[in-house]
Order: structure tokens, then C-alpha cells, then sequence
């Protein structure tokens, strides 16, 4: 049996977060479609699956991703890349997860891997992190959302440069443009992350994804269309049973004990 290219555990502690890992080390983990084909998969069931409420994200200490496989692309023609629909067909199923996936990046976060960071719904970085769309480098430009994400996350400027130039942008770079939740230290990195994780999977699920769905509005609509989004969302948490728990766990001045309904 041939190892899986995305590895993926459901932990103990912090309970309800399962962990993704991509394993491809010997090529920086390119993104290759096998690979893709593989984490469609596991997205889709772990976003599914009741026992599961925050699903993080990872590659290792040299690379979170390295891009897509250069190799793999290079003799492709149009006809194929257009008739197989190249990157909608795996990678589109991380825009309809409903729970909310975390990006720990450490090392390189290029291309690919730099636009999967960004379809993530936040980024925690090591302070080793590059991120960066080199296509430009090897004649081609980004194909996984580079240029509509990356200026929404950090400006027009700096996504211009970026993705004309193909430079790379430090940790502490990325994290002053906003492309970054928080940097820290690279030995901290899955700590930081799993407790952040588990802080968000003991919280009411409903709300959490009704936070993910609200914000994510913002970058659908109007404000106007927004804000009308999110009171209808924020009326509709006062049908949760959670909702009359969490604030009555205030009031009482206890710990809530949600069930995520
Ligand atoms: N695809 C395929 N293989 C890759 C790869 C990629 N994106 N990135 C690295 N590798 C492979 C290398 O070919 C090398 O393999 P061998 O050992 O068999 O030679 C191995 O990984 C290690 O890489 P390097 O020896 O190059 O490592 P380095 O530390 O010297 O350099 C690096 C690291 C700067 C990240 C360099 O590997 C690099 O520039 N990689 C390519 C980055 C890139 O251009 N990414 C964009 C890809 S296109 C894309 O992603 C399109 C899209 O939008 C969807």
C-alpha cells in the first residue's frame, strides 16, 4: 500500500478538531491531483461527520505547501486542463466546508499553497513562514484564487507586487498586511494552533457556523445585504437552545454546557 498524501487524525485532546496533514515532504508537498482528489475527500466527510467541529490543516516544518506539482503540469495542453477541469473539480470543495478550517503554516506557502492558506477561513503562522505567488516565475500566473484573494486579504499594492514580481513576503510581513491572524514562534506553532482549535470546538456549533457564514457575507454583498444577513442569522441563534444556555451560564455565573443545537 502506497502512503496517503493527506494524512488525518481525529484527536482526544483538544476533542472535536481533527487534524490534516499533507505528505508529500520529499517535494515540499506540491499539490499534486492525486493529493487534491485525496483531501477533497477528507474535507467533505470530516465537515460531516458530528464528532468533528474545527478541521486544521498542516504540512511540516519546511513546507506547508510548496505549490502545485510543477512536474506534474508541465507537458499538460489546454484541451486537458480545461476538459478536466483542473482545480475547480478537487479544490472547489473547501468553499462549501461549513465548519470552520484553520491554516497552521510553517515554512514555504507558495502558490497553490499560499492560495489553499487563503481559501482557509484564518491562517496562523510560524515565524519561518514565506508566503508568496511565484507563477509569474515559471510563466504562468495563480489558479486557486491568488489574485482575487490575496488583494482582498492585503490591498491591491501589495498583491500587485507580490504576484508580479513572485517575491516572497515574511510571516511578519503577512501578518502586518492582514494575511495573518497571528505569527508565532515556529516551536509553538501546533500548540498555539490545537489550543486555538479547541477553544473554537467548545463552543455552540450552530453559532460558530453561523459566524463563519455571516462573515464570510461580507465578501459576498453589498454591506447593506450583509448586515441584513447577519441580523436574520443573529435573530436566528435565539431559536438555539444553546443560546438561552450560554447567556443563562452568564447570568449564573458558571461554565455554559452547550449542545449544539
Ligand atoms: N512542484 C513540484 N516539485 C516541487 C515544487 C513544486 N511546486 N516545489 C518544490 N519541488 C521539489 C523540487 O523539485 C525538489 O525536488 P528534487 O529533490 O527531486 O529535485 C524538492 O521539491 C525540493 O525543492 P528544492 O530543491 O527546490 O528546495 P529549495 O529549498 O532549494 O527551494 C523553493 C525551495 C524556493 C520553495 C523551491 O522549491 C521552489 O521555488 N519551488 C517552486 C515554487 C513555485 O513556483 N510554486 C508555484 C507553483 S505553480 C502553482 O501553484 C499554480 C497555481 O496557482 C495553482
Amino acid at each position: 500500500m502506497s502512503e496517503p498524501l493527506v494524512t488525518v487524525e481525529k484527536l482526544d485532546n483538544p476533542a472535536r478538531v481533527a487534524l490534516i496533514r499533507f505528505n508529500r515532504p520529499k517535494v515540499l508537498n506540491a499539490l499534486n491531483d492525486a493529493l487534491a482528489e485525496e483531501l477533497a475527500g477528507v474535507l467533505t466527510t470530516l465537515d460531516a461527520d458530528p464528532s468533528v467541529h474545527v478541521m486544521v490543516v498542516t504540512g511540516n516544518e519546511k513546507a506547508f505547501a510548496a505549490g502545485a506539482d510543477i512536474a506534474a503540469m508541465a507537458e499538460w495542453d489546454y484541451a486537458k486542463v480545461y476538459n478536466d477541469n483542473y482545480i475547480t473539480r478537487h479544490w472547489e470543495a473547501a468553499k462549501s466546508l461549513r465548519k470552520p478550517l484553520i491554516a497552521a503554516v510553517s515554512g514555504y506557502a507558495l502558490g497553490g499553497g499560499c492560495e489553499f492558506a487563503m481559501m482557509c477561513d484564518f491562517i496562523i503562522a510560524a515565524d519561518t513562514a514565506k508566503f508568496g505567488q511565484p507563477e509569474i516565475t515559471i510563466g504562468t500566473i495563480p489558479g486557486l484564487g491568488g489574485t482575487q484573494r490575496l488583494p482582498r486579504a492585503v490591498g491591491k499594492a501589495k498583491a500587485m507586487e507580490l504576484c508580479l514580481t513572485g517575491r516572497f513576503m515574511s510571516a511578519q510581513e503577512a501578518e502586518a498586511a492582514g494575511l495573518v491572524a497571528r505569527t508565532v514562534p515556529a516551536d509553538k506553532l501546533m500548540e498555539d494552533v490545537l489550543a486555538t482549535a479547541g477553544k473554537i470546538a467548545s463552543m455552540s456549533l450552530p453559532a460558530v457556523m453561523k459566524v463563519k457564514e455571516s462573515i464570510n457575507a461580507a465578501y459576498e454583498t453589498t454591506l447593506t445585504q450583509g448586515l441584513q444577513f447577519e441580523r436574520r442569522e443573529f435573530h436566528g441563534t435565539f431559536a438555539l437552545a444553546d443560546q438561552k444556555e450560554g447567556m443563562r451560564a452568564f447570568v449564573e455565573k458558571r461554565k455554559p454546557d452547550f449542545k449544539n443545537r
